[in-house]
């Protein structure tokens, strides 16, 4: 019994260290990890690009990341929780960050925040119910000399403005719904 336990997990690690063949996500994260020379201290880049290419950093993706540059897995998921920039579940197809940090905060971030929140019809920290986007908040991207700051689809934008969020997310829903909202 504890012969086969120990199978199966071994089994189950080499599954999730193993890429899916075929799936050019992989290799164009591998060009990304060799551009960086598989540096350790180039782990945030690395996994930035993942959840680029991925949507998310699931566990076999993490794995594959803490194998390739030879780092305890422990260590990439510790990088990957801690970062709010970072997820480890699936998100909507757009995403809208918000910062919240102090800075953002006295220059309107709660106005953005509301934009956002009212135009989509989701809470922070949630996906609207058909997938097309997610809103999250963070306390301080750093670039505080441009507050307030948001991060559209990964694209950082500083002196937001409730309108240009509202216009852009509202331009993101009506495509993804053809316009029938
Ligand atoms: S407080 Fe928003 S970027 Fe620093």
């Amino acid at each position: 019994m504890t012969t086969l336990t120990a199978d199966m997990r071994r089994k189950k690690t080499a599954t999730a260290l193993t890429p899916p063949s075929g799936d050019a996500r992989f290799e164009q994260l591998e060009g990304t990890m060799k551009r960086h020379q598989y540096r350790q201290d180039a782990l945030i880049e690395v996994l930035h690009a993942a959840q680029k290419l991925f949507g998310f950093l699931e566990p076999p993706l993490l794995h594959f990341v803490a194998r390739q540059l030879k780092l305890p897995p422990s260590r990439v998921y510790g990088v990957a929780t801690f970062y709010h920039l970072f997820t480890l579940t699936p998100r909507g197809r757009h995403s809208c960050i918000i910062c919240t940090g102090t800075a953002c905060y006295v220059k309107g971030a709660n106005h953005l925040l509301a934009a956002v929140s009212q135009a989509a019809g989701v809470e922070p920290g949630k996906t609207t119910p058909d997938g097309e986007l997610t809103l999250r908040t963070v306390r301080c991207l750093e670039p505080c000399g441009i507050a307030p700051v948001a991060v559209l689809d990964g694209t950082v934008h500083g002196h937001e403005t409730p309108e240009t969020l509202r216009e852009q997310v509202k331009g993101w829903l009506s495509r993804g719904t053809d316009g029938s909202t």
